[in-house]
């Protein structure tokens, strides 16, 4: 076997857990001498293996990599024609107050790929899956995605010892059903499911995917001074986190009975059962003497994230379905001041400006930290379906979305964009939700979002979309829009495009190829670019670069309720 090997040294410099500038684009190339690439040995070896763990080479993760700019998502390689903007979701100037001062902004309007970055790698947009995708029957694929491949995982992963997070949530593959209906897991093991609005185009199920996340804090947060466990203090904690990630002093919860936290939380001079907390500025119970600070999680922060096929309820309706795509885990490892933060901001900057590639601290099977706090991992579907751990370079991929993009708070999108208050705890659900605003805008987020992108997908290649909430001329239709009842009736697609987009996917676990790209299109988008000239690729006006806020500007608590 071929090893291209990278000196010692460098592997202590990632070791700091900083984003390390250890590889330039040289050193990423496949050997040389016609031996098969690192990373086609272990495609080959995806498309033979029944194991739960990939193989791993004996070399270091960063040389195993096809696609060293693999944190640079398909998203950026839209053509924007200069006048469709999809980009202003993640590039965004620094909010005040908030730890992420990334300052990315300047993406929208100016290109500045990396030499490597200018090539698309996402090649699986440009494969046409028509022909395969045909051939599979409605009877096949509904039968596949309605299969649970979920339940097996821990097991299996146990027996070989794996080392990495295990799941925990017994019977998640039921979705709403594993939830009471306050969001907390059936199981006991302290997951809470919330509900919030997928984020514009990428988690909409139009496009191919649905999905659910769940949080928990760490056991500090669940248990009185005495070391009880207490889901008093647990729902008390969720909430002033909710409140300081917000950026608001005061916010909605579950009922929360005050004598069993021993704290007047409403602040109104009696102790009661309340569902409004303004006493956000310290936790309660064990954790209580814990640093706080607004846009911040504490440390041991876990999220929970499946991304499924569009499944079809028995009512015909667009659900999730049993069978993951893909099961995704973060972990705040590790807390940092937002003073630290913004030094880390600058070091990943100057670092790019040196022309170095991104690198991470690879932890193994506990996944890669992202240098920032977070270690993140997860599992995807193996050739025949069954959920497997990711490769490096699978996870590698994490690395962009949740690290250094300017729009997230504290590395997350979905916590931020919970229903406000006791309406956001409980297992996702698009019926009923109201097409909020984003902070500081009037019209809502989703219907803004089809007019500046020009579409219902990044790519401008959702018919589907475009025939139900656009004018011919390609501008949003207000008198079709007005029809829409909720955030369901907008972005979850017919049942013939959701078969469709599943068996478009599913010739890409057959492939294995994920490195490649993970959109489920049946054929190439026409607005994408495969290659980008940061010179002469025309970019956007100054008068399509949008300044947006993640978080949303949910109706009137009362009416939430
Ligand atoms: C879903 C989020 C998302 C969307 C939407 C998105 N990007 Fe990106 N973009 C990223 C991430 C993540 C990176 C990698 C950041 C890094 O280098 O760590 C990136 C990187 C880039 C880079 C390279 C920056 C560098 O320093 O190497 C450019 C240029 C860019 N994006 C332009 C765009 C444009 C133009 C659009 C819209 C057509 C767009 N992006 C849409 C997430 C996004
Ligand atoms: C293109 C950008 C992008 C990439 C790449 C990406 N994510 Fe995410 N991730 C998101 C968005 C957006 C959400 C919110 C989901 C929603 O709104 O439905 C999310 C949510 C999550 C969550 C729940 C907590 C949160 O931040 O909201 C976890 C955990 C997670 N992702 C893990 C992963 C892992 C593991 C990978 C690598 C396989 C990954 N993500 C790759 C964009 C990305």
């Amino acid at each position: 076997m071929n090893s291209t090997r990278i000196p010692g040294s460098l592997l202590f410099i990632s070791l700091l857990g900083l984003a390390s500038p250890i590889v330039n684009a040289e050193e990423t190339r496949p050997p040389e001498g016609g031996g098969v690439p690192i990373y086609q040995q272990i495609l080959d070896s995806l498309r033979e293996s029944d194991s739960v763990l990939p193989m791993v080479p004996e070399v270091h993760p960063v040389v195993t990599l096809s696609n060293g700019e693999a944190v640079v998502p398909p998203q950026c390689y839209t053509r924007t024609e200069i006048r469709h903007n999809p980009c202003y979701v993640c590039h965004q100037d620094p909010i005040d107050g908030r730890e992420n001062v990334m300052a990315d902004a300047d993406l929208q309007e100016a290109y500045s790929f990396s030499d490597m970055g200018m090539t698309n790698h996402w090649k699986n947009l440009f494969e046409d899956r028509t022909a395969r995708a045909a051939a599979i029957s409605d009877e096949e694929i509904l039968r596949y995605i309605g299969e649970d491949n979920y339940s097996e995982l821990s097991s299996r992963l146990r027996e070989k010892d794996f080392k990495g997070w295990i799941p925990d949530l017994q019977n998640l593959h039921l979705g709403k059903d594993a939830f009471d209906v306050q969001g907390f897991a059936k199981d006991g093991s302290d997951w809470v499911a919330f509900n919030y609005k997928p984020f514009p185009s990428t988690f909409w199920p139009t496009n191919g995917s649905t999905d659910d996340v769940m949080i928990r804090l760490h056991l500090r947060f669940r248990t009185d001074r005495e070391g009880k466990k207490s889901a008093e203090i647990y729902k008390a904690n969720l909430a002033i986190l909710e409140a300081n990630i917000k950026g608001v002093k005061e916010i909605g919860s579950l009922p929360v009975d005050e004598n069993l936290v021993g704290k007047d939380l409403d602040g109104n001079g009696s102790l009661e059962v309340v569902t409004r907390i303004t006493r956000t500025g310290s936790w309660v119970g064990a954790a209580e003497a814990e640093p706080l600070d607004t846009s911040l999680y504490p440390q041991g922060t876990e999220f929970l994230h499946t991304v499924r096929y569009v499944g079809i309820g028995k009512d015909g309706s667009i659900v999730s379905s049993t069978r993951m795509k893909e099961v995704r885990y973060s972990k705040k490892a590790k807390s940092f001041s937002k003073a630290m933060y913004a030094r880390r901001y600058d070091l990943e900057a100057m670092e790019k400006e040196a022309g170095n590639l991104p690198a991470y601290h690879e932890l193994g099977q506990l996944g890669i930290d992202n240098g920032n706090g977070w270690a993140l991992q997860g599992f995807i579907e193996d050739k025949k379906g069954r959920l497997r751990a990711y490769t490096y370079e699978e996870n590698f991929s994490c690395m962009g979305c949740h690290n250094t993009i300017g729009s997230t708070i504290d590395k997350t999108f979905s916590f931020p964009r919970k229903l406000d208050g006791t309406k956001g705890w409980g297992y996702l659900d698009l019926k009923g939700m109201p097409d909020a605003p984003n902070k500081g805008e009037t019209l809502g987020e989703i219907v803004t979002y089809l007019a500046r992108a020009g579409g219902g997908s990044e790519f401008r290649n959702n018919d589907e979309m475009s025939a139900r909430w656009l004018k011919e001329d390609g501008t949003t239709d207000p008198g079709k829009l007005a029809e829409a009842k909720d955030v369901y009736d907008l972005i979850t697609p017919s049942r013939e495009r959701a078969l469709a987009l599943n068996k478009a996917y599913r010739t890409i676990v057959e492939d294995q190829d994920f490195i490649y790209g993970k959109d489920a299109v049946l054929t190439p988008p026409k607005n994408v670019y495969d290659k980008i000239d940061n010179e002469t690729s025309p970019t956007l006006p100054i008068d399509k670069i949008y300044k947006w806020n993640i978080l949303l500007d949910w109706p009137d608590q009362a009416a939430t309720k």
